[in-house]
């Protein structure tokens, strides 16, 4: 389980997050919504431990994986790639052909598309377990059949290790397909916490309505 209390961002003057209460249940999956500038990758990069927070208290589990938003290649193929996490070939191959980068495998990474080089970043993730999962914008550089492909692996992946998943997205293909609760972000505070579907078709309040109506589907 995750509980947010009174978790504050702030850098000089301005508050950037501001989290009175959050709690997300073991197992669920939230994605995180709103404008550019909004809060989410800061809320992503707190709950990772890599940001320090202004104040306020998070309880979150152990083992926790972060995939940045800026996806990102090491040296050598793809294969290496995904097995330098950990995992045995035979999981970096699966994870592979299941990204539908198989016919890459022995390419170099530095020399992918972007994105490619998110869905490879994908497969490095999954092919750990964790207790959390936090996702930034995984499908922000794919296609519409990669970011299927993302959202079918990041399904599968829920199923097996009944992990916590927070995912930051401007899809609300994503939203729907991937999560159970959608968290809307406005300047660092919660608009809208719902079922994706309830929040898209029948969103709470008139800033929600508007940022849905902006939203492409
Ligand atoms: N190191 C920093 N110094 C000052 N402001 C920052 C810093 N990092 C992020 N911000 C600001 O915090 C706000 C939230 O950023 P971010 O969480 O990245 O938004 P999002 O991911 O929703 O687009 C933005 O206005 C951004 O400019
Ligand atoms: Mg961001």
């Amino acid at each position: 389980m995750i509980e947010i209390r009174d978790l504050k961002k702030c850098y000089g003057e301005r508050t950037v997050l501001d989290i009175p209460a959050l709690t997300v249940k073991d197992g669920e999956a939230l994605a995180l919504a709103g404008p550019n500038g909004s809060g989410k990758t800061t809320l992503l990069r707190l709950l990772s431990g890599l940001l320090k927070s202004s104040g306020g208290t998070v309880k979150k589990p152990g083992k926790v994986l972060y995939m940045p938003q800026q996806a990102y290649a090491f040296k050598g193929d793809l294969i290496r790639n995904v097995t330098l996490a950990g995992c045995d070939r035979s999981e970096a191959d699966r994870l592979l052909e299941k990204l539908e980068l198989s016919a890459l495998a022995h390419k170099k990474a530095t020399s992918l598309s972007g994105g490619e080089l998110q869905r490879l970043s994908l497969c490095r993730v999954l092919s750990v377990d964790c207790e959390l999962l936090l996702l930034d914008e995984p499908t922000g550089a794919c296609d519409a059949r990669g970011a299927e492909l993302v959202i079918n692996a990041i399904r599968e992946y829920r199923s097996k290790t009944g992990c916590t998943v927070l995912i930051s997205t401007h899809s609300p293909v994503l939203a729907l397909n991937a999560a159970d609760r959608l968290i809307i972000l406005n300047s660092g505070r919660i608009e809208a916490d719902g079922k994706p579907k309830e929040i898209l078709t029948s969103p709470e309040n008139e800033w929600t309505q508007h940022f849905i109506a902006g939203w492409k589907i």
